[in-house]
């Protein structure tokens, strides 16, 4: 297969996966994947991704809790039923708990430009997400590439402290995401996606 082809399948036939195997993750795909994650294109190169892979039973479920704790007291302040809650937690708790391996997907200001207003430095923050985010696509293709399932998960990111203290992280460790990694359980479901028409301007 020529390497645009096997490239357009990946991408093709990449999609979220949620449901996974117990068997764990070999060490040699995890590094796999954190060094094509690593290659992704980022700001004037400062590279703001900082990544915790997250292996052992203990440490998964103390930090699904923490971040669990967290959600609920924000579920309760907007009033949702306590049935809704626990329900919403479940499912939560199903997913990350069921992942072998989760890879907490972070961003350090530390190496990036200061500006004085908020503007620009608002900019700056938004270019080190952006930068960290391809990095995820790129470990989301990884996986892929590697025959595992994986997935995004935006929990950290409502639960930074959470994260932060469970995982014992830097203090400018700012949690953006996760991304779920295993070997698949079933076929994902396919999603659509909407034709180019309705999202390209040519100009
Ligand atoms: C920023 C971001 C946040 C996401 N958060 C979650 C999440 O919290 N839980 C979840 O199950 N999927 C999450 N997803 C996965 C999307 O639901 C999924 O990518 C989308 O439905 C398209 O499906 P596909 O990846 O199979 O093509 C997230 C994806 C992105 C990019």
């Amino acid at each position: 297969m020529k390497a645009a082809e096997a490239f357009y399948a990946l991408v093709r036939e990449r999609r979220s996966i949620r449901r996974f195997e117990r068997r764990p993750v070999p060490r040699e795909k995890l590094l796999r994947i954190l060094q094509a994650a690593t290659r992704a294109p980022s700001a004037h190169n400062r590279q703001p991704w900082r990544f915790v892979v997250v292996q052992q039973v203990e440490v998964r479920r103390r930090l699904v809790e923490a971040m669990e704790a967290s959600w609920r007291e924000d579920l309760a302040r907007e009033g949702l039923p306590a049935a809704e809650i626990e329900a919403r937690m479940g499912r939560n708790r199903k997913r990350l708990l069921g992942a072998p391996a989760l890879l907490i997907m972070g961003l350090s200001m530390e190496d990036m430009d200061r500006y004085p207003d908020e503007r620009r430095q608002r900019a700056e923050h938004i270019m080190a997400v952006q930068s960290v985010a391809m990095a995820g696509a790129l470990s989301l293709l990884a996986a892929q590439a590697e025959g595992l399932g994986a997935c995004w998960v935006c929990a950290p990111l409502f639960a930074p402290d959470a994260v932060r203290r469970v995982l014992n992280l830097p203090q400018d460790w700012q949690p953006q995401g996760a991304v779920l990694l295993g070997y698949p359980e079933g076929a994902g479901a396919g999603t659509a996606r909407r034709p180019l028409d309705q999202v390209v301007m040519w100009r």
